[in-house]
């Protein structure tokens, strides 16, 4: 299948565009390189340095490369910067996908795949989150992507519009063979900080409260690993041939992982010692936060096929010590 990966230069988006061409799909990558790294998608595949919202560029590029489905991981994601400028998320993450949609609709490309967040899900109740229950973001960024969910779901509706908006817990992890990685600026990734940490390449890590109702008092969060989320994208494709449908799938492990836990594990793999700060709590850390994904399991198929902390992390090690810098650019 021809599909357009939005964002493609991006950490995620990056990692599926070889997961595409591994299961022999045809993607064409558009990103404006905001953040992205050019150098993390193969030569060979057509790429366009494009703003999503730019509908007459995209439409041009919908056509001239006959794409059937269009993967949308492009957005701004800190949250702390949704919170103080807000109308930047608003404009990125929802008027510009907006844009994008009326585009594909207009060029009758009607099947879609959305980087929704666990953020939406704002400060849940009960763990593990399972996909009904409800959604209350607690800051900009989670209710962007509440907001494209939503017009996704009228869109479905009304013009036939077949989507998967997946809800990812912690992305984590490189590709296998180390070629790529992630490699945000800023970067506020737990990973990637102990690694920087470990290494010398960054300050002592700052662990955010050490007195949540947890076993070990830190944050519990869910890693699942960049290739694991990439795989579920490409397994929804057979279920987005029914005109108008909706689906919505939680991806994680389902493991919680401590904070304390992650710079143990990234100790391990590296040898090193991950020198480290306690912190006061951040406003709006929920002291846990982990997925049900039963049912893309059951549904999709999905297999995770990192399911432990050391194994992800040792994914980013490799990346890590072949790029200690990440891309050039
Ligand atoms: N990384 C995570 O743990 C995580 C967790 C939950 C959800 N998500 C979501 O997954 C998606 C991918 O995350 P990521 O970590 O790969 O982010 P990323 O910043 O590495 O990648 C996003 C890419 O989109 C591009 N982009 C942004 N705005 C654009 C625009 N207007 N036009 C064209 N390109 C644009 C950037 O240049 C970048 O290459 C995001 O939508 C994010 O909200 C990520």
């Amino acid at each position: 299948m021809n599909v357009l990966v939005v964002g493609g230069a991006g950490y995620i988006g990056s990692h599926c565009v070889r997961q595409l061409l591994a299961a022999g799909h045809q993607p064409v990558v558009l990103d404006n390189l905001i953040y992205g790294h050019r150098a993390a998608v193969a030569e060979e595949v057509p790429f366009y340095t494009v703003n999503l919202g730019n509908e007459k560029e995209v439409g041009k590029i919908l056509r001239k490369e006959s794409i059937e489905l269009v993967m949308h991981f492009a957005a701004c994601a800190y949250v702390g910067e949704s919170v103080t400028d807000p109308m930047k998320y608003y404009f990125n993450n929802v008027a510009a996908t907006l844009h994008l949609l009326r585009c594909m609709m207009g060029s009758g490309v009607k099947k879609f795949v959305f980087s929704s967040t666990c953020a939406t899900y704002g400060v849940p109740e009960k763990m593990p989150l399972v996909e009904t229950m409800p959604q209350a973001p607690i800051n900009p960024y989670g209710q962007t992507k509440l907001d494209v969910e939503n017009a996704l779901k009228a869109f479905a509706a009304a013009y036939g519009l077949s989507f998967a908006a997946f809800r990812y817990f912690n992305a984590a992890g490189a590709a296998e063979d180390g070629s790529i990685g992630e490699h945000h600026h800023p970067e506020t990734h737990l990973i990637p900080l102990a690694i920087d940490a470990a290494t010398g390449a960054r300050p002592p890590l700052q662990v955010f409260g050490n007195d949540y109702p947890t076993p070990d008092g830190t944050c519990l969060r869910d890693y699942v690993h960049v290739d694991d989320l990439s795989r579920a994208h490409i397994a929804v494709f057979d279920y987005l041939t029914t005109p108008g449908a909706a689906l919505f799938y939680n991806l994680g492990t389902g493991t919680p992982t401590s904070v304390l836990a992650v710079i143990r594990a990234v100790e391990k793999v590296t040898g090193l010692t991950v020198p480290y700060n306690l912190a006061p709590r951040r406003a709006g850390d929920p002291p846990a936060l982990y997925a049900d994904s039963i049912k893309a399991q059951n549904e999709l198929g999905w297999l995770i096929q990192y399911p432990d902390i050391t194994s992800i992390v040792a994914t980013a090690w490799k990346w890590h010590e072949a790029h200690p810098k990440g891309f050039a650019k």
